[in-house]
């Protein structure tokens, strides 16, 4: 049985990846932050469901769970945590401290998560990192305002891209995804897709990810998405 951990899955699409791979038979490693909500109690009820907390800013807590999990395999690394920053966020009102937090979470924390289970994904027969990133962070996509969370979600890419790279000669696939505009507290309700959409949308893709397609950013249903 193949294993996905999934960071930030108490709710909106994380919660939801929990689901989709349960439903294609994995077993998942699910993260959260203070409480897991009920919803991932409930699912976690299931002998296929581990719970970790995690914050993913706390660089010893990402250490310690790499530590804790390192016998174990890990087939698929879904890092879904993530912010869309401060409500201020004008090129004349964003407060340094409040982007630089946005950086913490988007943008490090993906990458130091990532490292930390490298023991757990060279154990896998086809080891797949998939963040979930956004089209908002790609150089062809329009758009104003937002500086903290597009800058956070372009770095992010990069980031990923370099990784692809980095791990080639471990066999790691590294693809960072565009999840769709979606329903969840930070898309809100006027968005284009429901979490259940998207996350069967990124588990299909993720469980068919070969080490060919490294380094590409892909969209929620499969497309090749242009940096
Ligand atoms: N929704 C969209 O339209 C959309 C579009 C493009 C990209 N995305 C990306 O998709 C991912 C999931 O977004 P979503 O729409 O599901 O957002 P959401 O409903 O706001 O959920 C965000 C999740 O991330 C967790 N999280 C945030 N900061 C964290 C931290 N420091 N440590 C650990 N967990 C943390 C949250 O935990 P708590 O419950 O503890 O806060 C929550 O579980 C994000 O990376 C987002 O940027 C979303």
């Amino acid at each position: 049985m193949d294993t996905a951990l999934i960071t930030g899955a108490s709710r909106g699409i994380g919660l939801k990846l929990v689901e989709h791979f349960l439903a294609k038979g994995l077993a998942v490693i699910a993260t959260y932050r203070g409480e897991p909500s009920e919803s991932l109690a409930t699912l976690a009820q299931s002998d296929d469901v581990k719970l970790h907390p995690l914050e993913v800013t706390d660089e010893s807590a990402v250490a310690a769970l790499g530590e804790t999990l390192s016998t174990q395999t890990i087939d698929i690394l879904v890092n879904n945590a993530g912010v869309i920053g401060p409500e201020a966020q004008a090129r004349d009102a964003l407060s340094s401290d409040a982007w630089l937090e946005t950086f913490a979470i988007n943008t490090l924390s993906p990458l130091r998560v990532s490292h930390a289970l490298l023991p757990s994904l060279r154990r896998a027969t086809n080891p797949r990192i998939v963040t979930v990133s956004s089209q908002m962070g790609s150089m062809v996509h329009g758009g104003v305002g937002l500086y903290a969370y597009r800058s956070s979600k372009a770095a992010l890419n990069k980031v990923m891209h370099v990784l692809s790279q980095e791990l080639a000669e471990d066999g790691i696939t590294v693809c960072p995804i565009h999840p769709g505009w979606v329903r969840t507290d930070m898309g809100g309700p006027t968005a284009d897709i429901s979490p259940d959409e998207s996350a069967a949308g990124i588990v299909e893709l993720a469980c068919g990810l070969t080490f060919e397609k490294t380094g590409t950013f892909f969209t929620w249903d499969g497309r090749i998405h242009p940096w």
